[in-house]
């Protein structure tokens, strides 16, 4: 007999928080308090993931590409970004997460690099939680730079794996994602994780990321514990 599935969360859910400058511009806001909402409604399925027991979380702060907006707005997204990691180390550290930035550093204001290196070092110790954060990302840069260094060497997976966690900052294995959320309606990975997304299931949400609030994330995770992954595989069939 087929027994009930226990609710058990995806280990490495990742979020591309999209919508932002959307929800702002239908509020007649600037750009930047979206980006401000935003952050508020990451604190907070920050806090939903760790207590449902998801294992890491990656999210999509700033992409590579998103350096082409105006200047005002990455400035606003950066001293956001800053201000977010000053007021949240702590938390983080109450609560068990270790945070980690993933994405390219020689890009960053030195402010702001010190303030990531001293919120990762700060917060080593978390064991309930890993937060990834994605800022100056881009997947292909990642997956190049990495075959590049790897030139000429006959490795693995596993090991093009662990070097990626070497090229994105991390120094650790890059881990599989079970589920990504993208918010805001597109249906697109604009560079994220195209690698540890191979297998990964897809949840695309209508809601703006400001708009985006732990119940959105709980039934993200109720639809992934619906879905059949299968990794190529044939369907398990109930044992009779
Ligand atoms: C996502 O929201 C946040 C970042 C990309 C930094 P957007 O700023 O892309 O918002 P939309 O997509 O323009 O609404
Ligand atoms: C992806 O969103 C990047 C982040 C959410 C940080 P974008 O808004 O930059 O993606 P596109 O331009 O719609 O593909
Ligand atoms: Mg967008």
């Amino acid at each position: 007999m087929k027994h009930e599935t226990t609710h058990s969360p995806a280990s490495h859910v990742a979020v591309i928080m999209d919508g932002n400058g959307r929800w702002a511009a239908s509020r007649r806001k600037p750009r930047s308090a979206g980006h401000v909402a935003g952050a508020a409604a990451a604190r907070k399925v920050v806090e939903e993931a760790r207590r449902v027991g998801v294992r890491t979380l990656t999210l999509y702060a700033f992409s590579s590409d998103n350096w082409q907006r105006p200047r005002r707005e990455v400035m606003a997204l950066m001293r956001l970004f800053r201000r977010y990691l000053l007021a949240e180390t702590e938390r983080c550290v109450a609560n068990g997460i270790r945070l980690r930035i993933i994405g390219r550093r020689d890009r960053i204001a030195p402010e702001l690099l010190l303030t990531i290196q001293g919120a990762e070092k700060r917060t080593a110790g978390g064991k309930d939680m890993l937060l990834r954060v994605a800022v100056d990302y881009s997947s292909r840069d990642v997956i190049a730079r990495t075959a590049m260094a790897m030139k000429g060497t006959r490795d693995d997976r596993a090991s093009f794996a662990a070097a990626m966690g070497e090229v994105d900052g991390t120094g650790e294995p890059v881990p599989d994602v079970d589920l990504l959320i993208r918010t805001g309606g597109e249906h697109r990975l604009s560079d994220f994780l195209l690698w540890e997304c191979a297998y990964a299931e897809l949840y695309f949400s209508t809601k703006a990321w400001p708009e985006f609030g732990p119940a959105d994330l709980d039934e993200a995770l109720a639809e992934f514990a619906r879905r059949n992954r299968r990794f190529g595989a044939i369907p398990e069939v109930a044992a009779g």
